[in-house]
């Protein structure tokens, strides 16, 4: 076949085949969903035991301990929870014991009875059957007798692994989360329904204070053995992508790239996920450019595409006074020579901004509320300081390195045509120079 007898789709889709150097040979070790292989997992031995140990006994036919882990994004929870049920099911099979595990996630489970009923179809895909109930139309006592059938005809032994389990929070007219509710079922089987299978729980969460929000009548039958996840700092997450190096083709990646992925993913918050997807964005990027290395240009690069697409992210989903209040600030900042903007020239900007785009002018308060609670989001930080002991206290709000792109993610808003630049930028440095 020439390249004349291929159609334009076809001939994108071998040439760009060809074309782009490959440097990325493994990639499923940059994939984050993907478990590695035990020799991979570093720094998370405290942790990778006292797992294993409240579930070994699992493989002599007992219950296990109900554990909760909590810890940051990015900390292994997930990992270790899986790395270690992988293990017990090739355990479990040589002994005749039959385990099952069933991984959810709650963030879009509303209420119990949706739990309930994907819990069912869950699990019933984990036995390899169907779960014949209608979403509709039954009570969640139904939806729950079913479920139950089914682990008690299919396994010795069930996990349940909730991810981010205060989200199942349920309706807001019950004074008991809906999670909570769920625990407490869930630790009380063998009594309530003579279940002969070992169900344990696994609640997983980023909030600590989960077990606060747990009722007490909850809380002492569930009562977990609670497992900490820390963040990783720059030597750990070094290590983690250094048993990774494989996925890339042997000497493709320059010496500073690994170390300087790992320290900016360190700078922000110490998340293993983000140390990875850096190495990877940055392995596309050469890839794309056709290089035959990858090096800390690229990693650069991929550190200011992420954050952008963060930044991005966060503000599409803010409210529109939040979004002039913090354009107002940052632009500000990003004239000023140290980078940051004090609310006493931010709100002259913002009010100035307000007047041009003919939108609601909030007080100073609302101003500075807003700013304060962007924090939260860490696209900014703020502090109280002053002049000296004559002068008025001020807020100086601080950005770090996302500052460009908040201005510019911002001056893509619909409202930025109704601003005269020169005009804005005269107000900014006015409000400098009084
Ligand atoms: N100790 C570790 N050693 C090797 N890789 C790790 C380690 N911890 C995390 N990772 C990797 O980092 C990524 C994120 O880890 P994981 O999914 O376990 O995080 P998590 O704590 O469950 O985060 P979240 O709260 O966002 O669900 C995965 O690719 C995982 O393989
Ligand atoms: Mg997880």
């Amino acid at each position: 076949m020439t390249e004349d007898d291929l159609n334009p789709i076809e001939s994108i889709l071998l040439e760009e085949g060809e074309k782009e150097s490959k440097l990325i040979e493994n990639r499923k070790l940059l994939d984050p969903t993907y478990i590695v292989d035990e020799d991979r997992i570093v720094g998370r031995d405290e942790q990778l035991n006292k797992v294993a140990r409240a579930l070994r006994v699992i493989l002599e036919g007992d219950r296990a301990a109900n554990l909760f882990l909590y810890g940051p994004s990015g900390t292994g929870k997930s990992l270790i929870t899986k790395a270690v049920c992988r293990n017990l099911k090739n355990l479990s099979e040589d002994n005749g014991i039959r385990l099952g595990t069933v991984e959810m996630n709650c963030r879009n489970l509303k209420t119990l009875d949706t739990a309930v009923h994907e819990m069912g179809e869950e699990t019933a895909k984990e036995a390899g059957t169907d779960y014949d109930v209608p979403r509709r139309g039954y009570s969640t006592e139904y939806k729950y007798d079913k479920l139950f059938e089914l682990v008690e005809e299919n396994f010795d032994s069930l996990i349940y692994i909730f991810n981010e389990l205060d989200m199942l929070s349920g309706r807001s007219d019950k004074d008991e989360p809906a999670f909570s509710r769920l625990l407490y079922t869930l630790s009380r089987l063998e009594e309530t329904r003579s279940l002969s299978t070992n169900v344990t729980t696994i609640a997983i969460s980023n909030d600590t204070r989960l077990m606060d929000q747990i009722d007490s009548r909850a809380e002492s039958t569930f009562s977990p053995e609670e497992i900490h996840f820390d963040d990783y700092d720059a030597n750990q997450l070094r290590s983690i992508l250094d048993r990774r190096r494989d996925a890339f083709r042997e000497g493709v990646l320059s010496e500073s790239t690994l170390p300087l992925a790992a320290a900016l993913a360190a700078q922000d918050h110490g998340d293993a996920r983000k140390a990875i997807d850096l190495l990877r964005i940055s392995g596309d990027m050469a890839e794309l450019d056709n290089e035959q290395e990858v090096t800390e240009e690229h990693v650069k690069r991929a550190q200011k595409k992420i954050e952008e697409s963060r930044v991005l992210e966060v503000i599409r989903g803010l409210s529109p006074q939040k979004k002039y209040s913090l354009y107002s600030t940052a632009k500000v900042a990003s004239m000023a020579e140290n980078r940051t903007a004090r609310s006493v020239e931010g709100y002259r900007v913002y009010q100035h901004m307000m007047d041009e785009i003919d939108a609601d002018k909030r007080i100073k308060e609302t101003y500075t509320n807003k700013l304060k609670e962007l924090s939260t989001y860490s696209l900014l930080n703020w502090e109280r300081n002053s002049e000296g002991p004559s002068s008025g206290a001020f807020l100086e709000f601080k950005f770090e390195t996302d500052l460009d792109a908040i201005v510019e993610t911002l001056e893509q808003e619909e409202w930025y045509n109704r601003l005269d630049e020169s005009r804005l930028r005269q107000t900014i440095r006015e409000s400098f120079t009084r």
